[in-house]
């Protein structure tokens, strides 16, 4: 057999990934199989070839526009949008609503990621945020579903992404924490797939260990593969949502606990404009914001990651002094469910991305364990919002930070994107929303609002009383 694996290696120069073969267990020669036989080497022989070729977003970047656009309601700068039809806010806020009260909206979350500049040794979902309470990442994404349900009485699905990284781990706890509250039956957890890392100076992959490939996670556009699936006797993850009429997907990333889930104005402004994939954006800070920049060209919408966008590009400004490219992708989309089965049967829809990533290994000659001090190897991501080209009448959604965006990024202490940050952030929206409601909040008290209990400043005005004051730490829970 191993004569057998090797010629089929050699083809593509990657025998050495046997090199340790005869000294591995029975279980161990299987499992090295195994990952060895889920991947494509042609398909990474050609991607490693093409490592350095110009990507087309770099000259994207000089005929790029600014792109469709709503302004949420929320939003206070003035600087005018230009939508592609029309919308008010009280038609988009109807239709959204009328589409979840139908039944047609599902949810998913991405959670693959492996956190590594959060420093933190469990999935991100399981890091404790809430200002007051200490909930976790995931309690405030499945309460927000669970209360979207029950406002609108329909049992929305919830789709879970998680990687080989974060799976049995994230599993455990959901079902410890019994969903949250969800029905059993409406989480979806599923796990994306890998791709191997591989030497920049010879494109052979790199071995974890003497019996295993050196794998990470394929990128948040694993989702697409991994969503249309069909597992043996089961139909894929997108099948199912389909049987139960789901038409319309709302997704988030697991580190942004300000989003608003299944908010039923920018699902309007989705269905009313006719897109088949909407983005919400922020108004860049700086013209080198880290966020991904979402412009239109050639008529079609894309997003040009920070790194990749050209700093005298990012600076240049219309005449009122505003960016030209404005809009920063926060990566909470709504995907028509026939773009994403169409796109997954196209297998050029979604590029390769490369990076540079510093990935310990062993050595094939010594069999040591080597930890590279910069950067020795090359790894390979999807990105999900690369299917913006490939959607019809894609728009987005100008929304503001303070009510949709503190993520939680870096590690505690860090200037932003940190522990501090986002508990901050979320206690200055959650008293936004009291003090909306004519509630007194004393200075430098957190307060902090489960979605079960108030999921948008309407709800709180009808749950607390104008006057009411909050002068110590308070977490408002049903
Ligand atoms: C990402 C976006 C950026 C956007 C910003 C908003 C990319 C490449 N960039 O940046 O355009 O402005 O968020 O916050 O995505 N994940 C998986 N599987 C993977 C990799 C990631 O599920 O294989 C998930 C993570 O769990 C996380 C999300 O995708 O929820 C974002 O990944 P991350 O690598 O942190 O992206 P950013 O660089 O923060």
């Amino acid at each position: 057999m191993k004569n057998q694996i090797i010629d089929n290696l050699k083809q593509y120069g990657q025998e050495h990934l046997l090199t340790f073969w005869d000294s591995l267990s029975g279980s161990e020669q299987r499992e090295l199989l195994n990952q060895i036989e889920s991947i494509d080497f042609a398909l990474l022989a050609h991607l490693y070839q093409n490592r350095n070729a110009p990507t087309e977003l770099l000259t994207l970047a000089n005929r790029a526009t600014d792109p469709p656009a709503y302004k949420f309601s929320t939003v206070t700068d003035p600087t005018p949008c230009k939508p592609r039809k029309s919308v008010s806010v009280q038609a988009a806020v109807s239709a959204g609503q009328e589409l979840l009260r139908q039944g047609k909206v599902g949810v998913i979350l991405v959670a693959g990621g492996q956190g590594t500049r959060l420093g933190f040794p469990h999935p991100k979902g399981m890091y404790q945020i809430g200002p007051v309470s200490g909930a976790t990442l995931f309690q405030f994404h499945f309460e927000k579903v669970l209360a979207a349900s029950q406002h609108y009485g329909c049992q929305i699905p919830y789709a879970v992404m998680t990687s080989p990284a974060t799976h049995h781990e994230t599993v455990d706890f959901l079902e410890q924490k019994n969903y949250f509250g969800l029905r059993k039956e409406d989480v979806f957890i599923f796990c994306q797939g890998t791709m191997p890392a591989v030497s920049p100076e010879n494109g052979k992959v790199l071995l974890h260990s003497k019996g295993s490939l050196a794998l990470s996670p394929d990128g948040h556009g694993g989702m697409l593969a991994a969503i249309t699936k069909k597992k043996e006797n089961e139909i894929s993850i997108l099948d199912r949502l389909r049987q139960r009429g789901i038409e319309y997907l709302f997704y988030n990333q697991v580190d942004n606990p300000l989003v608003r889930i299944c908010s039923p104005e920018f699902l309007g402004y989705h269905l009313l404009s006719g897109s088949e994939l909407t983005s919400q954006v922020i108004r860049k800070r700086f013209p080198t914001d880290k966020v991904g920049n979402i412009v239109e060209a050639d008529g079609r919408l894309y997003v040009i990651e920070y790194s990749d966008l050209p700093e005298e590009i990012a600076r240049q400004t219309n005449s009122d002094g505003s960016l030209k490219i404005w809009a920063g992708s926060i990566a909470v989309h709504i995907f028509n469910v026939a773009l994403l089965d169409r796109t997954s049967k196209i297998a050029t829809s979604l590029p390769f991305h490369i990076a540079r990533k510093k990935v310990p290994f062993i050595d094939i000659a010594t069999g040591e364990i080597i930890k590279p001090e910069k950067e020795n190897a090359i790894k390979f991501e999807r990105f999900i919002f690369d299917l913006l080209p490939s959607a019809e009448n894609a728009v987005v959604v100008e929304v503001d930070p303070p009510n949709h965006y503190a993520p939680l990024k870096n590690a505690s202490g860090s200037p932003a994107d940190s522990p501090e940050t986002v508990k901050r952030d979320l206690a200055a929206m959650y008293t936004g929303w009291l003090r909306k409601a004519e509630a007194v909040v004393a200075a430098e008290t957190p307060v902090e609002i489960s979605p079960l209990f108030a999921d948008s400043p309407e709800s709180v005005m009808q749950k607390i009383e104008k006057g009411t004051v909050f002068d110590k730490p308070t977490y408002l829970q049903n």
